[in-house]
């Protein structure tokens, strides 16, 4: 209308030129820098991933051995951010205790804050790769009254992940390869997204010359509805109210009912009319890590396999093209390794991470504006202000 188009939920609208990734969702592809995400998924991990995302290739073995090692050097946080912690209830969500503590790291790294400084933004993304699994984790061990635990680097990223979450001061730590395996699946498969509702949150946040700290708590609260990353929460509480495999048509026909709000969590994707790529390797991985640990009958999951077979065959679904999406396998991997649910949305924002702060480099880096949407004014046509005592 007039001026400017009108795409309320920018479905058709490009707001940005990316090299990162690409997606086409009809065919089902996702390439990161041109590589495809299974092939990734099979033969890459998280931390080369998080390299080829943020560089643009993938790095040499001395490239590799660097980025890990540097990356390690930055995975404790300020001892002071521990207190911050106790601010907190103890029954918070950790995704609320995660917006107000990665956003305080500006509070705490002054030597990254200076935007316009390639080596302050360099450090920024090291920080912030290296930081997000240990508050994570803090996030969690506060929840349960247990101490926190410092990072080993001695271990990889994601066994370190669930050192932290799992391990506690007594005794070593023995982290199940397998279970560290599917963990790092879990981040990598995560890792980018081009421009989703939390990515797009953080460029524009990042628009304004806001620090990287803050873009990524923006970032973070975006991600935490239930449309976007909490789906993978959401999935596992729709599992449980299910409880048993006799309700799914109960619960499928109410998806379907046009006058019901209900939705399938863990269906559906905006760009995705074909099975989600991720989803495709995600449910492989589920699948792997249910037969290792023996688990493939227990109740929850059991739902999950029938619900996800009923609806693959449901007519509402085909022609409406909604497959099940990567938060639906994520949900019952998680579960399967034993992460609490509310931990959920925490873990897909440690492994968003490296996809927000790639996408916020490359927006500053080269010539970018402010963001500014414009708008269609609805209200009233102008009119005089009226006295209280005529009101
Ligand atoms: N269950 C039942 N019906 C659905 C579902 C669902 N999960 N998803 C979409 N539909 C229907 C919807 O009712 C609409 O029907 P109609 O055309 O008759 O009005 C049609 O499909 C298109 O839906 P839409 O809401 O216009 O699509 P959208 O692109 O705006 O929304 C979505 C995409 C992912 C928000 C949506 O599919 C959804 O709410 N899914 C459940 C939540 C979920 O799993 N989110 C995770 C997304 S993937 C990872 C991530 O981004 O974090």
């Amino acid at each position: 209308k007039g001026m400017f188009t009108y795409d309320p939920g920018f479905v058709s609208t490009a707001a940005c030129e990316s090299q990162i990734t690409y997606i086409d969702g009809a065919a089902g592809v996702l390439l990161h820098r041109g590589y495809p995400i299974d092939q990734l998924a099979e033969h890459s991990d998280y931390l080369e991933t998080c390299y080829l995302l943020l560089y643009g290739e993938l790095p040499n073995a001395d490239q590799k051995q660097h980025f890990v090692s540097t990356v390690k050097r930055h995975t404790m946080v300020h001892e002071q951010i521990r207190t911050f912690f106790n601010g907190f209830r103890r029954d918070a969500h950790p995704m609320a205790v995660m917006c107000g503590v990665v956003g305080a790291l500006s509070a705490f790294y002054h030597d990254s804050l200076d935007i316009s400084d390639e080596n302050h933004r360099e450090v920024a993304a090291f920080r912030l790769i290296a930081k997000m699994p240990t508050l994570a984790a803090m996030s969690y061990k506060f929840s349960i009254g247990q101490p926190f635990m410092y990072p080993d680097n001695s271990m990889s990223y994601s066994e370190n992940f669930l050192h932290m979450m799992f391990g506690n001061p007594c005794e070593a730590s023995t982290i199940s390869p397998v279970l560290a395996r599917a963990m790092d699946r879990i981040f990598l498969l995560h890792a980018d997204h081009e421009q989703n509702a939390s990515t797009s949150t953080v460029r524009l946040a990042g628009s304004s010359g806001a620090n990287p700290f803050a873009c990524m708590a923006a970032g973070i609260a975006a991600l935490w509805g239930p449309s976007h990353g909490g789906a993978n929460e959401a999935v596992l509480e729709m599992l449980e109210e299910i409880g048993d495999v006799s309700r799914i048509d109960e619960f499928v026909a109410r998806a379907k009912d046009k006058d019901d709000p209900f939705r399938l969590m863990g269906f559906g994707h905006r760009v995705y009319k074909n099975f989600d790529p991720r989803a495709k390797v995600m449910k492989e991985a589920a699948d792997e890590v249910l037969a290792e640990l023996g688990i493939e009958n227990e109740p929850l999951l059991a739902i999950a396999k029938r619900l996800e077979q009923i609806a693959l065959e449901d007519e509402y679904f085909i022609e409406k093209k909604l497959y099940p999406n990567v938060d639906f396998y994520s949900g019952i991997i998680l579960k399967a390794i034993g992460i609490p649910t509310s931990m959920f949305t925490v873990i897909f924002a440690v492994g968003r991470t490296v996809g927000w702060i790639a996408h916020w480099h490359e927006m500053i880096s080269g010539s970018y504006r402010i963001g500014r949407p414009r708008q269609l004014y609805t209200g009233h046509a102008q009119r005089d202000f009226v006295p209280l005592d005529q009101r």
